[in-house]
């Protein structure tokens, strides 16, 4: 379903109403609008969530489920210069929790989705069959794609159709993830559980002897909250964006992972509407980072503590050899409520032959073309009449281009949060660098390539796009689905 700028069902022109009567009456309109409801296909329970979880042994115990990792999609076809693939969104269901079937939307029906691994230089084209009985369409989180291919609002395949999206592959190795992004219907699509990883890796980075396969394991952090019947629950909350009382892995509630005494790669993703987490290994331990949204660091970076906001990926090295044997490590998840500090678990099994390595140097930081622009951002709540937020004052406009880069430039952007709500900014196509926040540097950690950078309350953040690679039309976004989605999204045009 489609609405556009200024026919927002509930915006009736009253401007006397208090914002928390007008995110009170937009839950009834949304709950309208959106016509795809897991909740509402949900048969009526005796048992509330609530009295199951105080269960023990219940499906929400955390660390009962082993961890799963999602199977690597195989290519249809595969030549030296290209890899074809076909994927299918359709309903299926998950068993998320223990001896419970839950109904999800996903990628060949799977929650979540296949892992698909790209080396760049090789092409990869994938066909995308909506079997799923609405419209969506497909987005590379962190792809350098061309404007035609990179899931587009204005871009749709129709319930019935397929379409091919190209993807070119020209970008450094990184940690990439597909999902959906229909017009206006996120929340619900990834909600749903339209998400997947693509492992992008490239000569640089095996030359690193990082570890691999079983050893370099993708890891996608949500949550979800559940009808009695093990459905997925959806609250709107148009203000803080959707929190779910449970945080899954992999769609594992709080897994077990059993682990060798040796180097791993972990690669996180915050795949989460809009909640934020902090990882945090039990024992304070440090974690090494070693990439970012847009690939690897120049050096690694020993953290105790990693911030996640919504579409961020996190790549670290956790060397479980310092570990004896029986060990139990568990990621937290600092200052989450109760039921959402546990993150998962690490057991550590048994000693594993060593062959990784920790490299003193990653990938040395690119040189940037000098600024061409400056633009600053405000981020602001509009609540009067119909609740909305909005960049530069604007929702977003599908025929409206808001700002007109230079390709081979780069930018200084400044987004400015005037609002009571953190909000991950999000550039399709591009990457940044991250030059501020408040006047500071950022945390080295923050200073590779990013897509997605967290701006606080009361924060102003300068990142610097360069608008390398393809031109033409592309959105910039808040990544806190719900807010995206009503209507935090801007439109640039990269030109000659
Ligand atoms: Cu994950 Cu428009 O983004
Ligand atoms: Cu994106
Ligand atoms: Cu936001």
């Amino acid at each position: 379903m489609d609405w556009e700028e200024g026919s927002v069902p509930w915006g009736d022109g009253r401007d006397d109403l208090s914002r928390r009567d007008v995110l009170k009456r937009s839950f009834g309109a949304v709950a309208f609008v959106c016509s795809f409801d897991l909740a509402t296909q949900a048969r009526p329970a005796k048992r509330t969530a609530a009295a199951i979880r105080a269960q023990a042994g219940s499906p929400f115990q955390p660390f009962r489920a082993e961890l799963q990792v999602p199977p690597t999609l195989l290519p249809e076809r595969r030549t030296r210069s290209l890899e074809r693939y076909v994927l299918d969104m359709r309903e299926g269901t998950a068993e998320v929790l223990h001896g419970m079937q839950t109904p999800v939307l996903g990628y060949d029906g799977l929650f979540p989705g296949p892992t698909i691994r790209a080396r760049r230089g090789v092409k990869t084209e994938i066909r995308q069959v909506n079997a799923a009985g609405r419209a969506l369409n497909v987005h590379l989180h962190g792809g350098v794609t061309r404007p035609d291919s990179d899931g587009h609002p204005h871009d749709f395949i129709p319930p019935g159709d397929s379409r091919t999206y190209h993807y070119d592959n020209v970008q450094h190795a990184a940690t990439l993830w597909y999902h959906d992004h229909a017009h206006g219907e996120t929340s619900q699509t990834l909600f749903a559980g339209l998400a997947g990883f693509y492992l992008l890796s490239d000569d640089l980075e095996s030359g690193l002897e990082l570890p691999q396969d079983e050893y370099d394991v993708p890891l996608m952090i949500q949550d979800r909250s559940f009808n009695a019947d093990g459905s997925f629950r959806y609250v709107l909350d148009l203000d803080r964006g959707f929190r779910g009382d449970t945080l899954l892995v992999n769609g594992q509630v709080a897994p077990r992972m059993r682990v060798e005494q040796r180097l791993y790669r972990l690669r996180f993703l915050n795949a989460s509407n809009a909640r934020a987490y902090k990882l945090r290994l039990g024992n304070g331990r440090p974690m090494l980072q070693i990439g970012s949204d847009g690939g690897l660091l120049p050096k690694p970076i020993a953290r105790t503590e990693i911030p996640m906001e919504p579409a961020e990926r996190v790549d670290v090295l956790v060397d479980f050899s310092d570990f004896g044997r029986g060990s139990k490590l568990v990621l937290q998840n600092v200052g989450g409520e109760a039921s959402t500090t546990a993150v998962m678990r690490f057991d550590v099994v048994r000693g594993g032959a060593e062959e990784a390595r920790v490299p003193k140097r990653l990938q040395p930081a690119a040189k940037l073309p000098p600024v061409n622009a400056e633009r600053t951002f405000p981020l602001t709540f509009h609540g009067l009449g119909s609740a909305r937020w909005e960049i530069s004052e604007r929702v977003f406009g599908m025929d409206r281009v808001d700002v007109r880069p230079r390709r081979g430039t780069t930018e200084l952007w400044t987004f400015v949060n005037n609002s009571t709500r953190m909000h991950p900014m999000h550039l399709h196509g591009y990457h940044f660098r991250v030059v501020s926040t408040n006047g500071r540097f950022p945390h080295p950690a923050d200073r590779g390539w990013k897509d997605t950078v967290a701006v606080h309350p009361n924060q102003s953040v300068t990142v610097r796009p360069y608008f390398d690679y393809f031109g033409g039309r592309y959105v910039f976004h808040c990544h806190a689905a719900e807010h995206g989605d009503m209507s935090m999204m801007g439109q640039m045009e990269v030109v000659a």
